[in-house]
């Protein structure tokens, strides 16, 4: 039966060989996850955010450990485009994963010009707009929270990805996330990805002072799941299944059976993000283990699993 469960994905318009990606800035650029494990079996690659200028990032320590999860405060650290382009983009062509490039900036016109560069590139499917960064042009707020400027930017990066798809990753730090999802949507999102982290802290009590230097960090990994499934299902049930736009479904996910359950909740695919720190091959045990789940439950497409939560 397992030799009989097809596992492959259309992800709008793309099609995956499984439905498990990296999630953004957990995996680098590929070259470092091709030390642990075969790249090629994943369905997907997300990469690093990339802005048009490098990026040094916050100051250490900028990761915590926490108690089901952990702290970042990257402060989206990262080579730049053009050594992205130099360096990372002829070793991105020769995998077989979708490759979609998670692009990042402090204004809208930031986010355009790395889509221009990158939009004639054969290697790239699409590009994942990273809109939990504040907007230095509209007084610092994250791009992501109001669904004006959601708009506002998804249109005007739509524009320049032209055939390529793009997909709009939801900050979970808003009041009713589905306004946002909305608006991304009816501004022209081919796909949603659910979710990035929480802000939080972790504070040193004998100095009394955040463990963090920037104090604080986004919070990932186990603790966030059971939200990131709710969300998941609730943009599932009030945006995506009636426009039709796929949900890569992001947040805690370490097993098989955690990725079934965002399937489930609505999702057509799978980030993997925290738990690649903890054991750096895992997505492979996470293919097969849907895989596995599939032929015991007597699924013979992957697809039909998607938004089949029951009651
Ligand atoms: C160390 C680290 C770096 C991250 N960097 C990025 C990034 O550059 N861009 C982005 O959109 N998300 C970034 N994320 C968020 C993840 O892609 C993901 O949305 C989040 O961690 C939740 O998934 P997880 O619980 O499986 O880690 C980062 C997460 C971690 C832990």
């Amino acid at each position: 039966m397992k030799d009989n469960v097809d596992i492959s994905v259309d992800f709008a318009g793309i099609r995956l060989a499984n439905p498990v990606f990296t999630a953004s800035g957990t995996c680098g650029y590929a070259d470092e996850l091709s030390d642990f494990m075969n790249v090629n079996v994943l369905g997907g690659f997300i990469t690093k955010s990339i802005t048009v200028k490098p990026r040094k990032g916050n100051p250490t320590p900028r990761i915590v450990e926490t108690d089901a999860g952990m702290l970042n405060a990257i402060g989206l650290a990262n080579i730049g485009l053009d050594k992205f382009i130099e360096e990372k983009l002829p070793v991105l062509e020769q995998l077989s994963p979708a490759i979609f490039v998670n692009v990042a900036g402090e204004t809208i016109d930031d986010y355009v010009a790395v889509v221009e560069r990158l939009v004639s590139e054969k290697a790239i499917a699409g590009f994942e707009l990273n809109i939990s960064c504040p907007n230095v042009a509209k007084g610092g707020i994250s791009f992501g929270t109001e669904p004006a400027q959601v708009a506002e930017i998804t249109s005007a990066v739509k524009k320049a990805a032209g055939e390529k798809v793009l997909m709009v990753k939801l900050s979970p730090a808003v009041t009713d996330i589905s306004i946002i999802a909305r608006a991304a949507v009816e501004a022209g999102a081919d796909a949603l990805s659910l979710i990035n982290t929480f802000t939080a802290m972790v504070i040193d009590i004998e100095t009394r002072k955040a463990v963090l230097a920037n104090k604080t960090g986004g919070l990932s990994g186990p603790a966030i799941k059971p939200i990131a499934v709710y969300l998941v299902n609730k943009v599932y049930d009030e945006v995506s299944k009636s426009a039709g736009t796929p949900i890569l479904g992001i947040g805690g996910i370490m097993t098989a059976s955690d990725a079934i359950q965002f399937i489930i909740a609505g999702a057509s695919a799978v980030g993997i993000g925290t738990a690649n720190f903890i054991e750096p091959g895992c997505t492979i045990k996470i293919i097969e283990g849907i895989r596995d789940y599939c032929a015991r439950n007597k699924i013979a497409n992957i697809k039909e699993l998607t938004g089949t939560l029951q009651g």
